[in-house]
């Protein structure tokens, strides 16, 4: 394995990341928005020279380091979007802009991707294969824009993919890695139950909505832990339950939506099914009858044993063996999964929390914040895992 002299040039680098983190801190965009974002990425990549440009999407970018020796092609990416929050933060980058929010560190992930691309940019003629730099628009509403990515073309050719998010849960210094599912699939439902509406006080006349509503969402907890296995993973939460206009009235109908979590392809394409069953029987117990719709967010987020075992020995390498965090799944959805369709990869947190400087706040929070030491870490081990699976 060749080596690069990488912690010198991310410590000559590192300051001027921080800037255009701060800079794209104070003008955030939202997901599918990100024109000026997308643009200010575009031209940070041309003035860095020897990078081979393109629009693979109207708010994305991506470019390609085509290197001086032949290898394998590694695709690292930064997702580049923010979230329609206030922020509340008053420190001197705080967003300018109401409404929108870099509230999950993605002003890192861009800043600190565009810091890996000067520094390869600039030993061009040492990297083997090639590196592809891309920055994905609108990771934070479904559809997202990683699918978009790969349907125009971004994972062609490439051997390995490497993500990172700047995770403010786990201590700065600290790398989160998984083996396998490290995130599940966020798919979303709405259900309507139909009734008939009449007086409050000759309930009997009526198909009370909201009595039969109730009793969907108890029984749709059996769906997780009577069709379940327990050796599987799902969650399901009913979030909105809405119906009637005033006391003396039952309401004719009631609507709900939720989600459906799960790790296991197999479970999630299931669960549409248990919970028709469920509602319907419900319903037609008491005389209503229902609608549910079902759509399937993200794909969950399965790692590459092979790709994850290399980016472990880098970061042990790198970081010394106690940096190291193997982390059992969370139950959040990302859309790097569409990426994890066509090559393998892995999805890697990197540690950005920081009590004693009083960042606590956690993410999509109007007060979250992640702390800036993270983002060498973070450049550190985009650089050094590119070079090992180059
Ligand atoms: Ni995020």
């Amino acid at each position: 394995m060749e080596t690069l002299p990488f912690e010198n040039a991310v410590e000559e680098t590192k300051d001027e990341v921080v800037g255009w983190r701060r800079f794209l801190h104070e003008n955030p965009e939202v997901s599918f928005h990100e024109k000026e974002t997308a643009r200010f990425v575009y031209e940070k990549l041309e003035s860095f020279g020897g990078l081979e440009l393109s629009r693979p999407t109207r708010t994305s970018v991506m470019a390609r380091l085509l290197g001086g020796k032949p290898g394998n092609t590694v695709a690292l990416r930064a997702d580049i979007d923010a979230l329609p929050i206030t922020e509340e933060n008053s420190f001197e980058f705080a967003s300018k802009r109401p409404g929108a929010m870099h509230a999950c560190g993605h002003d890192g992930h861009t800043a600190m991707l565009l810091g890996v691309a000067k520094i390869l940019s600039s030993m061009k003629e040492d990297i083997s294969g090639e590196v592809r730099f891309i920055f994905q628009h609108a990771e934070e509403l479904m559809p997202g824009g990683a699918e978009e990515m790969v349907e125009n073309g971004v994972m062609d050719g490439v051997d390995a993919v490497i993500g990172i998010h700047l995770w403010a849960s786990l201590p700065t210094g600290t790398i989160g890695l998984a083996y396998g599912p490290m995130m599940g699939s966020p798919d979303v439902f709405r259900i309507t139950i139909k009734g008939s509406g009449g007086h409050a006080a000759m309930a009997y006349k009526t198909v009370d909505s909201i009595a039969v509503g109730s009793q969907v969402v108890t029984n749709l907890q059996h769906v997780v832990s009577r069709n379940i296995s327990p050796m599987e993973n799902a969650v399901l939460s009913v979030t909105r339950f809405e119906g009637g206009t005033t006391h003396n009235v039952i309401p004719g109908s009631v609507e709900m939506e939720g989600t459906v979590r799960t790790l296991d392809p197999e479970v999630r394409k299931q669960m549409p099914e248990l919970m028709e069953r469920v509602i319907k029987g419900v319903t037609e117990a008491h005389g209503a009858s229902h609608d549910l719709e079902y759509n399937f967010g993200y794909r969950p987020v399965i790692n590459d044993d092979g790709v994850t075992r290399v980016v472990e020995e880098t970061a042990k390498d790198t970081f010394g063996d106690d940096a190291i965090e193997l982390q059992r799944p969370t139950m959040g959805g990302e859309d790097f999964s569409a990426y994890q369709q066509k090559t393998p990869g892995t999805f890697i947190w990197v540690g950005a929390g920081n009590e004693e400087k009083g960042i606590v706040h956690p993410h999509h929070h109007p007060r979250f914040t992640f702390d800036e030491d993270a983002i060498p870490i973070g450049m550190r081990m985009h650089l050094e895992a590119a070079v090992r699976l180059l």
